[in-house]
């Protein structure tokens, strides 16, 4: 039957969203599948019931699409879809809440802290940053690709710090800095079965993996196999899999998290139910390594798609 690449959308990482949705819907398109690209910015989610679609690929990131709008929708038009469903869509897509839901369950994350609007004041600011300790991490809780994130050093950089997540969201997520190695796990399949592929090693000069270079150059490098002793890559995948359990992912997601330098703890710093599937993206380079190419990676999240 008609299957529907959803791309594009209106969130802040549209264009990323575009690139991942191109790439899928050519690698569908490789094998056969009768795929036809669908940006819900243009166009309303109704008219795929109208226009025969019988399964849809969310690739869409942030914000109404990401997050379970999308996903609630499907629900109501009786149409399949790859990935989380609404609840642990919902939950992912924010981090304030997905750290309360890890550490409910024990699972160690980074302390934080956030600020409601009208808690954006110097005082506030202030007290978190006393009781957080510098640096910090400051992001808007609900966005992707590092857009609005800054690592703060210095007390005088909070109030701009925290202005800049909040163009992006109303409240701001305060984070503590874990200093040491940047990782990623890719996770498929649901409860029981779930699965994690290959750790993937991030090694980018200090700051520089932010939205441009995830993207737009070749500055970061990638490592996967990821190179860390074996224990370290079971205690990581582990994490990952207790994490995306914890929160009802299914399909497919990426746990991000930092191995903390000092004693090689990891600490999950957020799930991502719908990541990247650029030239650049973790999950595709995950999967490569694990003997999946990315076409088949498509076709089986595809085919695991519900409702
Ligand atoms: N939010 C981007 C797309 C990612 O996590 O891959
Ligand atoms: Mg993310």
């Amino acid at each position: 039957g008609k299957v529907a690449v959803l791309l594009g959308g209106s969130s802040a990482e549209r264009e990323i969203s575009l690139m991942s949705g191109r790439g899928v819907l050519a690698a569908l398109q490789s094998r056969g599948v009768d795929a036809h690209a669908f940006d819900p910015s243009t166009r309303d989610l109704s008219e795929l019931k109208r226009d025969g679609f019988q399964r849809v690929f969310i690739a869409l990131h942030g914000r109404h699409g990401e997050d379970g709008s999308v996903q609630g929708a499907l629900e109501l038009l009786r149409i399949p879809y790859t990935g989380s469903g609404v609840m642990a869509s919902a939950i992912a897509m924010d981090k304030v809440m997905t750290k309360r839901v890890w550490l409910a369950e024990g699972l160690s994350t980074p302390r934080f802290a956030w600020l409601a609007p009208g808690e954006h004041g110097a005082g506030r600011v202030r007290t978190i940053s006393d009781e957080l300790g510098l640096p910090l991490i400051v992001k808007p809780p609900r966005e992707g690709s590092s857009i609005g994130i800054s690592k703060v050093v210095g007390y005088s950089d909070m109030q701009a710090a925290v202005e800049l997540a909040a163009r992006y969201d109303p409240d701001v997520l305060c984070e503590e800095f874990i200093d040491g190695d940047e990782v990623t796990c890719a996770l498929i399949g649901q409860g029981a079965s779930a699965r994690a592929l290959p750790v993937v090693k991030i090694e980018a000069p200090e700051g520089a993996y932010d939205y441009q270079n995830k993207y737009f150059t070749d500055v970061v490098t990638y490592r996967c196999p990821a190179g860390l002793p074996e224990a370290e890559e079971q205690a990581i995948a582990s994490l990952a899999l207790k994490a995306y359990r914890t929160l009802g992912c299914r399909g497919w997601g990426r746990a991000d998290l930092m191995i903390r330098r000092s004693d090689r703890k990891p600490f999950l710093l957020e799930m991502n139910t719908s990541p990247g599937m650029t030239t650049h993206s973790l999950v595709p380079m995950s999967a490569k390594a694990a003997g999946i190419p990315y076409e088949q990676l498509c076709v089986e999240l595809l085919i695991g798609a519900t409702l």
